[in-house]
């Protein structure tokens, strides 16, 4: 990827502020967008709408609560409607199909600009990161009003007030940052449960993946700030949180206070009000076994692991550069297993990776049973710009791919399913998350091993923790009754 290339507008690179001086900056910015929002409103006679639409990883959810926050202080009135007056696109390209839905739905957000000729469109996150994107947008989508990026999601309210008294395409990306700017104003979409941001970026460097480049270097929070950030939210009424990072395990690298990822988990299972604590993504070449050792002994850690394995197939693990085989993979899942006899794993698995042949995949499928996966969830390698894969041959034909993915697919829903199984008749306690999508008289609960339990109940319980007796498996969850 080169950028020298682009033309960036107004800014060329990183903020000459400190990270204090910059949250002063931007709240200043708040101010000013609050006054012409208010002007805005007062013009039109009712108060202006924002939309902001996420795409792609939890992390992007957190940046996306980030950004209603902004936009709330702001004075905007917050929808899911993309009639709105402004749409953000939080965006994800981790594969090409993610960046399809995007300009698909841009061309839709056109017809309706041409309408209401106000409106105003802001793309930003991953997507963004890469020049060609950006290049695209200047010459096919040149509606679009507002492109920021990954590193400076913080400086929202500035560029937005930019683009409010503009009427030019602001372009900020940037290539990269070593800044972290805390304390921008949040709008959380449950009340009961959060994201927390602990570290950024990645340098796994997986030859398929694009995040390493479009989320840059790995950076780790300052511990002071995650734990002041969850004694907040406790305070406010947030019983589970869920440490964020793309390889929680290597937490603490580079920061002076030598913390590690199970110490950081120790600081926050003490913090008062704090009732269940998950993490996301562990990987099988970082994972200590102190941090077994932590997640057997502590009741807060829920009793669920992500442990992406990708493949069961060494060639392809070492082509992957996962830094592990499957049977060190394995030899982990045992010693996890032996440890924590309940604990629900998940994992990730790509298929059609360069040079992967039918035979790999029966290794990936023979891994799945042996792991006993409780869900998995499977991708169709997407070739991304700028990655090592990128460049190396295929190897299946379209056709040996989707009959590959397939078998897999019933493989993993089997393993699921016998796994699940072995929850029926319980007494679990589960946290009510919300109504049920399909039944009004029925809510929906999670269980600490992530496992979702529909129930009788009414909404007066979201938020708040139940027992429930798991009677039916339907596979992926369970239909229960309430204790
Ligand atoms: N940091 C996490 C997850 C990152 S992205 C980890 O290391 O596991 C989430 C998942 O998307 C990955 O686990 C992988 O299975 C999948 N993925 C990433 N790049 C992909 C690509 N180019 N094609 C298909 N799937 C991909
Ligand atoms: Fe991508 Fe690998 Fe980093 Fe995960 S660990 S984000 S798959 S490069
Ligand atoms: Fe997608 Fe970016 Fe997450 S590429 S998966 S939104 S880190």
């Amino acid at each position: 990827m080169k950028w020298k290339d682009v033309d960036y507008t107004p800014y060329t690179s990183t903020t000459p502020y400190s990270s204090e001086e910059e949250s002063i900056r931007q709240e200043d910015f708040i101010q000013k967008l609050s006054c012409l929002v208010r002007e805005m409103a007062e013009r039109s006679g009712r108060v202006p709408t924002a939309c902001v639409v996420t795409f792609g990883c939890q992390m992007n959810a957190r940046d996306s609560e980030k950004l209603c926050g902004i936009l709330s202080r702001a004075g905007y009135m917050l929808t899911e409607d993309e009639e709105a007056d402004l749409v953000v696109y939080n965006t994800c390209t981790v594969r090409d199909n993610a960046n399809q839905r995007v300009y698909g739905r841009l061309g839709h957000l056109n017809a309706m600009k041409k309408l209401l000729p106000t409106k105003k469109i802001a793309l930003c996150g991953c997507m963004v990161q890469e020049v060609e994107v950006i290049e695209k947008i200047r010459r096919s989508y040149s509606f679009v009003d507002l492109i920021f990026g990954t590193h400076n999601i913080y400086k929202f309210p500035e560029l937005l007030y930019m683009s409010l008294t503009s009427d030019k395409m602001i372009v900020d990306v940037w290539k990269a940052t070593d800044q972290i700017v805390e304390n921008l104003p949040v709008e959380r979409k449950y009340r009961f449960k959060s994201g927390v941001n602990i570290m950024f970026g990645c340098d796994k460097f997986c030859t398929y993946c694009i995040v390493p480049y479009v989320r840059g270097r790995e950076r780790s929070r300052d511990p002071k700030e995650i734990l002041n950030e969850i004694e907040h939210l406790a305070a406010d009424g947030v019983s589970e949180v869920m440490l964020l990072g793309q390889n929680v395990d290597s937490y603490g690298k580079g920061l002076e206070q030598g913390i590690t990822f199970p110490k950081l988990l120790s600081e926050v299972a003490k913090v008062d009000g704090i009732r269940r604590i998950r993490f996301m993504t562990s990987h099988p070449r970082d994972l200590s076994d102190e941090l077994i050792a932590l997640m057997a002994d502590s009741d807060k850690i829920c009793s669920h692991l992500h442990l992406p394995v990708q493949s069961g197939s060494n060639r392809i693990l070492k082509a992957m550069n996962r830094g592990y085989t499957r049977e060190s993979y394995m030899d982990l899942v045992g010693r996890l297993r032996k440890a924590m006899p309940e604990l629900a794993l998940t994992t990730d698995i790509i298929v059609g990776f360069p040079g992967e042949t039918p035979e790999d995949i029966e290794e990936t499928i023979s891994l799945v049973k042996e792991a006993e996966y409780d869900n998995a969830f499977t991708f169709i390698y997407s070739p991304r710009t700028g990655t090592p894969a990128a460049e190396m041959p295929r190897s299946m034909s379209d056709e040996e791919i989707k009959a590959g993915f397939d078998k897999l697919l019933k493989t993993v829903q089997d393993t699921a399913r016998k796994r699940v199984a072995r929850y029926a008749g319980r007494c679990e306690e589960a946290l009510v998350e919300g109504p049920n999508d399909h039944d009004k008289t029925m809510v929906t609960g999670r269980l600490s091993n992530n496992l979702l339990v529909h129930f009788k109940a009414g909404a007066s319980l979201i938020g708040s923790y139940v027992n429930v007796r798991l009677l039916e498996n339907k596979g992926f969850y369970y239909i229960g009754e309430m204790l």
